[in-house]
């Protein structure tokens, strides 16, 4: 017999579900900087959900705004008509996209928005006469979503190891991690701009007429805030130049204030050809991803296309009316309430609580840009992620939502969070760093 709260039917998603199902641990509600679980307990949320909910939950003029377009619109194809909403976000969304990566294509997640990016840089190439640039470059310790392109240019083996030979022609840069010479960096590590030159040995072993394009998250953030070494993103963004190699950034974390500005693009001063979003767009109230291309890049592919469709690719729910009306009243909050420099006014006093963990058992590092953080623990021997696990285990049962990856805890709070949230957070983390073993 089953019972309709039965917890076998959902195969949860990158979840160890035999060991959630004996024990489960149930959000209900979540308002502001809070969740509410199942039993009642206001759980303080130090990972925006996961990434994306920059504004903080449950905001009522989202909320509105879905509330509204549904009862009025609830779906208008995109493919040859179109409805005003994803006009107006697509347009609000290119004037705070770094100068020149103006045009959108609409996905629902950030893994559509990674293959959209990896479709659109084989057509721009194809389309300037360039076709046999089909290579793409990734690196090591990249996460780009779970699509077969995304997991292909992704460095995470995983998320790869299950999955066969996926997309072929892929090869990856190492990634710029490196805690010999850059442990407990405040900020952009000192060390590690070299490794950038991994494009002139990629582009000396396949040849540059090979490679369409370069992707790297510009702060990688589910492998563990690996914020980008000073001089780096600079030095990949002058080789794919030098090259005439597209240059994407995945900024489906890094977008949307996370790391003080709209962008990290504009952040770090150095524009790419093509930029992926989601998670932050809506507030993750309604799921939507999104694709900022250059316009040499767009005048490319559908300026010069002969007559009809230009670009074989879109979603059915590309630019959804309650995703774009979410989209709208989202960026008018982060607008309204200067959310974006929020994490460059509080990035001090954060960085002070994240390296004030550095003498605590188990840490190795502890690494901070804008409001994310990551907190690298040593593993048990002969049981790595195990003491993460507790660590996450722990700080849910007492109270405080973090996020852990490997032995790394990565924390990305709500743009709105306040100090009094900050001493909270790293306290609460005090206690369970001092009470694990
Ligand atoms: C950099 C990056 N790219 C892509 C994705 C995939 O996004 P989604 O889970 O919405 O498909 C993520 C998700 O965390 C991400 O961090």
């Amino acid at each position: 017999m089953r019972e309709p709260n039965d917890l076998s039917a959902f195969w949860m998603p990158f979840s160890n579900n035999r060991g959630f199902k004996q024990a489960p641990r149930l959000l209900a509600a979540a308002e502001g900087m809070h969740y509410t679980s199942s039993d009642g307990r206001s759980i303080l949320d130090a990972t925006a959900g996961l990434w994306c909910v920059n504004a903080g939950h449950c905001r009522t003029q989202i909320v509105e705004a879905i509330r509204e377009t549904a009862a009025r619109f609830d779906f208008g194809p995109t493919f040859q008509l179109g409805h005003p909403l994803a006009f107006e976000l697509a347009s609000k969304l290119g004037m705070i996209m770094p100068e020149g990566l103006d045009r959108i294509f609409f996905t629902n997640s950030g893994s559509e928005s990674v293959d959209t990016a990896l479709k659109i840089a084989l057509a721009y190439q194809r389309a300037r006469g360039q076709g046999s640039r089909t290579r793409f470059i990734g690196r090591e310790r990249g996460y780009h979503g779970v699509g077969f392109g995304g997991i292909s240019v992704g460095g995470i083996v995983g998320n790869r190891r299950q999955y066969g030979t996926m997309l072929g022609g892929v090869d990856h840069l190492r990634h710029t991690h490196d805690l010999a010479r850059n442990a407990f960096s405040r900020g952009q590590p000192a060390h590690g701009a070299e490794l950038a030159e991994d494009i002139e040995r990629l582009v000396a072993l396949h040849g540059a007429d090979t490679i369409a394009a370069v992707i790297v998250e510009p702060v990688a953030g589910s492998t563990g805030v690996l914020v980008p070494p000073v001089g780096y993103l600079e030095r990949v963004r002058e080789l794919c130049k030098k090259h005439d190699i597209l240059l994407i950034f995945d900024e489906v974390i890094t977008a949307f204030g996370r790391v003080g500005k709209a962008t990290a693009s504009e952040r770090f001063g150095v524009t790419p050809d093509i930029i992926t979003m989601a998670k932050g767009l809506t507030n993750a109230a309604v799921p939507m991803g999104a694709v900022a291309a250059g316009r040499h890049v767009y005048d490319t592919v559908v300026e010069n296309a002969p007559e009809g469709i230009e670009l074989f690719h879109g979603y059915t729910y590309s630019g959804h009316p309650l995703a774009a009306a979410a989209g709208l009243a989202t960026l008018a909050i982060y607008e309204e309430e200067r959310l974006f420099e929020k994490a460059i006014t509080l990035e001090a006093y954060w960085a002070d609580a994240v390296h004030a963990m550095k003498d605590l058992p188990h840490v190795i590092d502890c690494r901070n840009i804008g409001l994310v953080a990551g907190i690298e623990m040593e593993a048990r021997a002969g049981a790595p992620t195990k003491r993460a696990m507790e660590a996450f285990h722990r700080a849910f049962d007492s109270g405080l939502l973090i996020r852990v990856t490997g032995d790394i805890i990565a924390l990305s709070p709500p743009l709105i969070l306040e100090k009094t949230h900050i001493d909270e957070m790293f306290g609460r983390l005090a206690d369970i760093l001092k009470a694990i073993d």
